[in-house]
């Protein structure tokens, strides 16, 4: 239920200066990425996974001051411990991704996505940690028309997953007016990079793409490919968390939108990726899917004004080193 593992090269002596941060989801795609460059910059970083998406290999040849919880954000004890022994910031991942998944299982996105995140706010305010970074979803727009998407306009939610989201954000408002906690929701707008897993039935969109035009395999597109969204590189990601984490004097409650404030459609996605493998050809076209949005670009304005975001590496660029990676990792 609670097992602690401590990476051999794991320091007690905490360095002036340096944070201690708690990622829940560490070792899924986001979570694992955010934990390489926290330790790369000389954090102390504890991770806490149930393993149900994240995946060992993600955490091997981490370098530094890691600690690594195997338990569930569902489980209330799991999150006070885990909030404990001077955590100064928690980034909170750890969620049930994918849309299909939640139509099909909408219970467990109530159990674990939106109880699990009640668990960890009210466990890192009881702990008196003022800074609580988590994950939000570009969902939360469901089925509002504005382009692009500017944070004070939210539509109503398209699935359970895009509920779980929108109901976090409530309960964050919720926590800040009523706790000395800040709370920064970053509203993740189709995140792809190294380390996305490109196995299993809700696999993202890129990671498949790159899968089956890499091995020849026929890859899928629902609907007619022109549904566009605003791929944003994981490095971009990571850029956002830290900031948000560290920048100073933000109180209260806020939900911003990460992404690069451009939008390509499925079909011009496919097309790169194909040109980048250097291979010849055709995704098959299925029916479109129950509680996807058409079109998501997001204005970032608002990240760059609270926290001074800047996205630095565009769709081509994030693409390239994609598929760098999954060749060496893969073949
Ligand atoms: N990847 C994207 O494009 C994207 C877009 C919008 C929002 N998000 C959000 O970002 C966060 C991270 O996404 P990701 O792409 O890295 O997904 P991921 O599945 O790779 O990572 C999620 C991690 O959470 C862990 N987890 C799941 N349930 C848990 C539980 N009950 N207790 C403890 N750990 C648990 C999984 O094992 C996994 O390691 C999620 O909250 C997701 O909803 C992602």
């Amino acid at each position: 239920m609670y097992k602690v593992v401590i990476s051999d090269s794991a320091l007690n002596n905490h360095k002036e200066n340096n944070m201690k941060v708690l990622i829940t989801g560490g070792a899924g795609f986001i979570g694992s990425n955010l934990a390489e460059y926290l330790l790369n910059e000389g954090h102390s970083v504890r991770i806490l996974d149930d393993f149900s998406n994240g995946r060992r290999e993600n955490l091997e040849g981490l370098q530094g001051e890691l600690e690594v919880i195997e338990g569930s954000i569902e489980d209330a004890e799991t999150c006070k411990k885990a909030c404990g022994d001077g955590v100064d910031v928690v980034s909170h991942q750890a969620a049930l991704g994918s849309v299909p998944r939640s139509i099909k299982f909408p219970e467990l996105y109530s159990q674990i996505n939106l109880h699990g995140f009640v668990n960890m706010v009210n466990a890192a305010r009881q702990a008196d940690i003022s800074r609580f970074v988590y994950a939000s979803s570009s969902s939360v727009y469901g089925d509002s028309q504005e382009s692009p998407k500017f944070e004070a306009k939210t539509g109503r939610p398209l699935s359970p997953y895009a509920a779980s989201k929108i109901s976090n954000e409530m309960f964050a408002h919720a926590f800040a007016s009523v706790y000395p906690i800040s709370l920064i929701g970053l509203r993740y707008f189709n995140v792809f990079g190294p380390r996305q897993n490109p196995e299993g039935a809700y696999a993202a969109v890129i990671p498949l793409f790159v899968k089956h035009i890499y091995n020849g395999t026929s890859a899928s597109i629902f609907g007619d490919g022109e549904q566009s969204r605003d791929f944003t590189f994981i490095n971009n990601v990571i850029q956002a968390n830290f900031k948000a984490m560290t920048s100073p004097d933000i109180k209260g409650s806020h939900a911003i939108n990460i992404a690069c404030g451009h939008s390509y459609s499925v079909n011009d996605l496919f097309n790169a990726i194909k040109d980048i493998l250097g291979k010849e050809c055709s995704p098959e076209y299925l029916e479109p899917r129950l509680g996807d949005v058409r079109s998501s670009l997001a204005d970032i304005s608002a990240a760059k004004e609270l926290i001074g975001y800047n996205p630095t590496i565009q769709l081509q660029e994030g693409l390239k080193k994609t598929v760098e990676w999954f060749v060496k990792t893969y073949q």
